[in-house]
């Protein structure tokens, strides 16, 4: 079962369920809030995260964050958490600066 580790939310710890499955989900069904702006669909990047740790447990990167990527909207250690799936083991990721919620309290 896949975990997650969120850096700046007190390094909270959050887990998957057995299929593979996005880090959005994952942080969905955990009731993370975190922003998604188009609603999942890898139009935005409102919705990337920092991956601290763990990138060997991540799928490949998809097509939209390819697009972003090559657009320079998407650094090398960021991944779309509504695209990108995490197939095994454990991730530490971080909120970026840019997708903070105003109504969130940030550990860092
Ligand atoms: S929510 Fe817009 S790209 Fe992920």
């Amino acid at each position: 079962m896949p975990k997650i580790v969120i850096k700046n939310l007190d390094n909270k710890i959050i887990s998957g369920n057995e299929a593979p499955e996005s880090i959005l989900n994952i942080l969905q069904d955990n009731f993370v809030d975190w922003m998604h702006a188009c609603g999942g669909k890898g139009r935005c990047t409102t919705c990337k995260a920092i991956i601290l740790e763990g990138e060997e447990n991540l799928g490949p990167l998809t097509t939209h964050e390819k697009r972003f990527a090559d657009m320079n909207a998407l650094k090398p250690n960021e991944r779309l958490t509504c695209q990108c799936i995490v197939e095994k083991g454990e991730i530490v990721i971080k909120v970026p600066e840019t997708s903070k919620l105003p109504h969130m309290k940030y550990s860092d």
